[in-house]
């Protein structure tokens, strides 16, 4: 019963859609348990760059099936635009290959009106979401009275809610926050055609994944965000509203935890956030320009969905270790080494000061208020100044380059298995095992 997860093991962004494009070449069933189109995955095939919403990154791969999960927060216009992309790229998409879950959570226009509001509201206090509407459209979901996808099957029902559902958010931003209003009429036929193109790939999604699993085909699970951005065990209140570490999967898709068997956790080689919220190895100046890029190639550091500049930092241990701990790693796959090319020495954090006092772990830092308190205490690593991307042996990588992935494996105590150079599908280096 082979079941691979892969999580982010940052704040997001640690390059999982080039990783389940890799891992899921051998899957059967490709899914997404957790989060809506405030994810953005990047998958680069040649002169192809896919970016992914809602879509598992599996999905590309002809021998897959793909699978929107239970745990999901879906927007039927993002999730429509990207069947279209991928058609056009000449993906096949069709109902026998995608499966919605019915209960997963419904996002409208309305919800993405309420989080654009709620945040502007906030004033200085701003979590700096990606406007998707993602938290009001949980919020909905937690509350009882949320749509599920499944509601889209019957259309005239479909209607009634909607209209009640509109009627809602209308109120509220018209009341609590001086919005104009909604225009309900059009967000309602919008959806009801949406509804109608969507209604073939609607399904209980639980049954498809448990039978998959019985029968020893391979399940890889794709988590969206990172585990820093879980909504239980993250920097909170900086974080997004859903499960993002691999406890999600099994409510996420209906499945139970004994079929797991790697659970593969995706760290850049430095550390980057979007959004607000504690950044304790956090850059500013030339390092931070090195790191992040200009802008002018595709994988500089500019958010795949919201285009905003993320912030960098040098990669933070202690966080690393928290990751692995909480989602029972097995194996890292490190991406961007070759970012970190050029530097002569690179720090890394080791550990923290917090009121004086060495600590080597999260876990006594773990709300957001204490993990913006600490000191980092950062190691230099010897840098190097090769370009890795055209390397694919790890015997080619540099003695620098080699030292600096044994030291995260010492750190953290799991092995890092893949090393990635390149956004490309193939510039990765498989790491063989000691
Ligand atoms: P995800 O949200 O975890 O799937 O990551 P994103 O796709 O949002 O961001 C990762 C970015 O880094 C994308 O632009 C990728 O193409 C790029 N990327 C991934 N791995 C590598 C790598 O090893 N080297 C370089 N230079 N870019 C990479
Ligand atoms: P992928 O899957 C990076 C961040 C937002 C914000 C916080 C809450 O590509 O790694 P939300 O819109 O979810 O309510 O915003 O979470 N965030 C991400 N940051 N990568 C993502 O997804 C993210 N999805 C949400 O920037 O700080
Ligand atoms: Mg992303």
């Amino acid at each position: 019963m082979p079941l691979d997860i892969v999580v982010g093991a940052q704040w997001g962004d640690e390059g999982k859609g080039r990783v389940v494009d890799l891992l899921s070449r051998g899957a059967d069933i490709t899914a997404r348990y957790n989060g809506g189109d405030n994810a953005g995955h990047t998958v680069t095939i040649g002169d192809c760059i896919y970016k992914l919403h809602l879509i598992p990154s599996g999905f590309i791969h002809p021998g897959t099936t793909g699978v929107l999960g239970n745990g999901m927060v879906i927007n039927p216009q993002t999730l429509l635009g990207e069947m279209d992309m991928l058609r056009q790229a000449g993906v096949e998409v069709a109902a026998d290959r995608l499966f919605i879950a019915d209960a997963a959570a419904l996002i409208t226009p309305a919800h993405r009106l309420l989080d654009t509001a709620q945040e502007a509201a906030l004033r200085g206090g701003q979590i700096g979401t990606t406007g998707r509407g993602i938290g009001p459209a949980y919020v909905d979901k937690v509350s009882r009275r949320g749509m599920r996808i499944g509601e889209m099957l019957d259309l005239a029902s479909f209607k009634d809610r909607l209209d009640e559902h509109l009627s809602t958010i209308d109120t509220e931003l018209r009341n609590r926050y001086q919005h104009p209003g909604l225009d309900r009429k059009e967000i309602s036929r919008v959806l009801i055609e949406n509804a109608a193109t969507l209604q073939p790939y609607i399904r209980r999604v639980g049954p498809i994944v448990r039978q998959a699993l019985m029968d020893d085909r391979v399940v890889l699970a794709e988590a969206a965000q990172g585990t820093l951005l879980d909504l239980e065990q993250g920097t909170y209140p900086f974080v997004t509203s859903s499960c993002t570490t691999a406890a999600g999967v099994f409510s996420g898709l209906g499945i139970g935890i004994s079929p797991v068997r790697h659970v593969v956790g995706v760290t850049k080689s430095f550390q980057t956030r979007v959004g607000a919220g504690p950044f304790p190895t956090e850059l500013t100046g030339a390092d931070a320009v090195a790191l992040r890029g200009t802008g002018s190639n595709p994988w500089d550091e500019y958010g795949t969905t919201t285009g905003r500049p993320r912030r960098v930092g040098w990669l933070d241990l202690p966080l690393l270790r928290y990751a692995v701990e909480i989602n029972g790693v097995t194996e890292l796959f490190l991406t961007k080494l070759d970012v970190l090319s050029g530097f002569t020495e690179i720090p890394i954090c080791t550990a923290y000061r917090l009121n004086g006092r060495e600590v080597s772990t999260m876990e006594t830092t773990a709300d957001a208020r204490s993990l913006g308190m600490v000191e980092p205490i950062f190691t230099s690593l010897p840098g190097w100044k090769e370009d890795l991307r055209p390397m694919r042996d790890h015997n080619q990588f540099p003695e620098a380059a080699r030292g600096y992935v044994e030291f995260i494996e010492k750190a953290c105590g799991v092995p890092v298995r893949w090393i990635s150079v390149g956004p490309e599908r193939n510039a990765v280096v498989e790491k063989a095992g000691e």
